[in-house]
C-alpha cells in the first residue's frame, strides 16, 4: 500500500456519512460541526463517544436523529459518529483524544 492511499478504519462509517451526514457536515452551516474542524468538534468531544452516539441516534438540537435517515441501523450510525469523531481525535475505546492542529 503506497502512502497516499492511507487504510479508512471506519470504511461502513464512511459510505453512511457520504451517504446522508455529509449533506449537513461537510458544509459549514454556522451551527453544524464541520467534519475535520476542530474548534467546532472540540467541547462536542469532552462529551464522550456514547454520548455524542446517542446524540446522533436520538436527534440533538438541530441534528436530526440518525441524519434524518432513518432506515440506517444504530451500528451504522455509531460507524458514522467513529468516522466523523476520527477526522479531529483519536478513539481510544470510549476515550478520545482531541488531535493537535499542526502549525
Ligand atoms: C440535516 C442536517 C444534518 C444531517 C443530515 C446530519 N447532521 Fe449531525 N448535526 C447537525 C447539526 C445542526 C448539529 C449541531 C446540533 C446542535 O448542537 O444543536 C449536528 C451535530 C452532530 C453531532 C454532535 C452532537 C453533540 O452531542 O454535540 C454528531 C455526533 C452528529 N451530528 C453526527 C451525525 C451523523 C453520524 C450524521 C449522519 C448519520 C449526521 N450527523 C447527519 C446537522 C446534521
Amino acid at each position: 500500500m503506497g502512502c497516499d492511499s492511507p487504510e479508512e478504519p471506519y470504511p461502513i462509517g464512511k459510505d453512511v456519512y457520504n451517504r446522508t451526514c455529509r449533506y449537513c457536515h461537510n458544509t459549514l452551516f454556522g451551527y453544524t460541526p464541520g467534519i475535520g474542524d476542530v474548534a467546532a468538534w472540540e467541547s462536542r468531544i469532552q462529551q464522550g463517544l456514547p454520548t455524542l452516539i446517542n446524540h446522533a441516534i436520538s436527534g440533538y438540537g438541530r441534528m436530526p436523529a440518525k441524519g434524518g435517515n432513518t432506515q440506517f441501523t444504530e451500528q451504522e450510525i455509531e460507524e458514522a459518529v467513529k468516522f466523523m469523531v476520527s477526522k479531529v481525535a483519536t478513539i481510544n475505546g470510549n476515550e478520545l483524544v482531541i488531535k493537535e492542529t499542526e502549525e
